[in-house]
């Protein structure tokens, strides 16, 4: 990362707590590593964000629908799921610092390094070597690659590196208050996914719903990884959100559907209004436990091309093992007739193409792309400066500002009649102090696309300025036309 991108970066990370969108949690302590809180308008963008997925998902897709399942399941979902045995990254410590680094991380961040250096086909071959190791699981050679590059802990600034171990993700608890002998019997996992909350719920659904398929499950919600390298702000946290849809297919039909939601997801994307450009798809060589096929949606953060979104693969794997460690049939029967036989598909474990992706990752991609720190050219020639958040409209914290010019003169009582007109839709601020000016500013801080305000003209002939963020352009329309036309941008 160079230095330009780490100042923007930190710009946005103090914009956040600055304007009540992110907090480190529990402050007052001194927080705790990658662990934040939602603030005043970070709670509304995050909604807004998940509201929007969801809808996108079960309203606009009539063959999918949504669970809420529990954050604490049966033990046996996670060593069924191959959580237990598989869920871990490659660490490396380093002996003088005693920092733990992954070590994709630990490379790709060197090649990062060669990268700003204008060694750039030196990066590439680094990492397309690392995948390959990583592919293969090949501690050997990752550590010779460190070795070999003399790459350094950024803490101690030397090469005295343990070898290379698998650590495990998944949080551990107790349940319950009862002793055992066995301290393993009381033990449960906050879910480092929620996809098994679909999937052991699926012949629930299926049925309860009548779902014929193709069809598909949604759930948004908590899910934990005790992740060692998490200093990226709200990138990569312990505790995050994840919205993840499992779509059950036919078996031999999970190629075209896997093409499908790869492109689909993609659009979703872009259908809120940002650059294709900083968008990219990355196919996965190392494929997690359970994928057949596999691939992250990227995009340009101001710390890099990172993964917010995974889309994969999983065939019939998750269902399969359910089957096999709960002794219960996860099996659909398929009515629909198979032209080759002539007969009816009849009774299979179905295949499932997965949409993945994290809710905080997503804020983090919004918040990144919509701040500016803009510098405003005045017709008199003198220049002006603002901070301004170009956030989509639709997922704006506040879509509306109405701002009474002065305190008196009836204006308070005819800005009130129009937030009362309007909050029932849409939220609405309402704003008496400070200069109009300086008002403006506040709501570009927090992304706010429209503001109103009354002034004495208002009184005569009904008309209020309306003041548009990103152009700052203002223009006189009638009072009655501000519901409607906000409702018309936000939809
Ligand atoms: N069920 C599949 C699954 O969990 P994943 O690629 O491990 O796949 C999916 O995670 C998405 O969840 C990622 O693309 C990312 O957006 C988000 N995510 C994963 N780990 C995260 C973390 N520690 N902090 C924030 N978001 C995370």
């Amino acid at each position: 990362m160079s230095i330009q991108q780490d100042n923007i970066f930190q710009a946005i990370i103090a914009h956040a707590k600055e304007y009540g969108f992110v907090f480190p949690s529990s402050e007052i302590y001194d927080g705790l590593s990658a662990v934040y809180d939602y603030g005043p308008y970070g709670s509304e963008l995050k909604k807004n964000i998940r509201d929007y997925w969801w809808k996108s998902m079960t309203q606009m897709h009539e063959n999918i629908v949504g669970i809420d399942a529990a954050i604490f399941m049966h033990p046996t979902t996670w060593k069924a799921s191959g959580h237990v045995d598989n869920f871990s990254d490659p660490m490396i410590d380093n002996k003088d610092s005693k920092k733990r680094y992954r070590v994709d991380h630990l490379i790709e961040a060197f090649a990062d390094e060669l990268q700003t250096k204008g060694e750039a086909d030196k990066a590439d071959s680094l990492l397309a070597l690392m995948d390959k190791f990583l592919a293969a699981e090949d501690f050997v050679g990752l550590k010779k690659m460190i070795d070999e590059n003399k790459i350094t802990c950024s803490i101690s600034g030397t090469c005295n590196w343990t070898d290379i171990r698998q650590f495990n993700l998944m949080f551990k608890t107790e349940f319950g208050a009862v002793a055992s002998d066995n301290p393993d019997d009381n033990i449960v996992y906050l879910r480092p996914e929620t996809a098994q909350g679909i999937f052991v719920n699926f012949l629930n659904v299926q049925k309860t719903a009548r779902m014929k398929i193709p069809f598909g499950i949604a759930q948004t919600g908590k899910a934990f990884r005790n992740e060692i390298v998490a200093r990226q702000f709200i990138f990569r946290m312990r505790e995050f959100e994840q919205m993840e849809m499992q779509f059950f297919v036919r078996p031999g039909t999970e190629g075209e559907w896997y093409k499908f939601w790869k492109e689909e997801r993609l659009k979703w994307h872009l259908s809120l209004g940002i650059n294709e450009n900083k968008y990219r798809y990355h196919n996965h060589v190392k494929l997690a436990h359970y994928a057949k096929e596999a691939c992250d949606i990227e995009f340009e953060f101001p710390i890099g091309f990172k993964e917010v979104e995974g889309i994969h693969s999983r065939s019939d794997f998750d269902l399969t093992q359910h089957q096999l460690y709960s002794k219960k049939k996860q099996q659909y029967f398929d009515a629909d007739v198979n032209p080759e036989t002539g007969k009816p598909y009849g009774n299979y474990v179905p295949y499932v193409i997965e949409t993945s992706i994290g809710l905080d990752r997503m804020f983090l991609l919004i918040l990144s792309n919509a701040y500016e720190e803009e510098t405003i050219h005045k017709e008199d020639g003198t220049t002006d400066s603002r901070t301004v958040l170009h956030l989509p409209s639709k997922l704006a914290p506040i879509k509306l500002a109405v701002l009474p010019l002065t305190k008196k003169d009836g204006l308070p009582e005819i800005a009130r009649t129009l937030m009362n007109e309007c909050k029932n839709s849409f939220k609405c601020f309402y704003e008496e102090k400070d200069a109009i000016g300086k008002r403006y500013r506040r709501m570009d801080a927090i992304g706010t696309p429209f503001c109103v305000t009354i002034d004495h003209q208002t009184k005569e002939d009904n008309t209020v300025t309306i003041r548009y963020r990103d152009s700052m352009k203002q223009e006189r329309i009638p009072l009655d036309k501000i519901k409607a036309l906000v409702l018309n941008e936000i939809m």
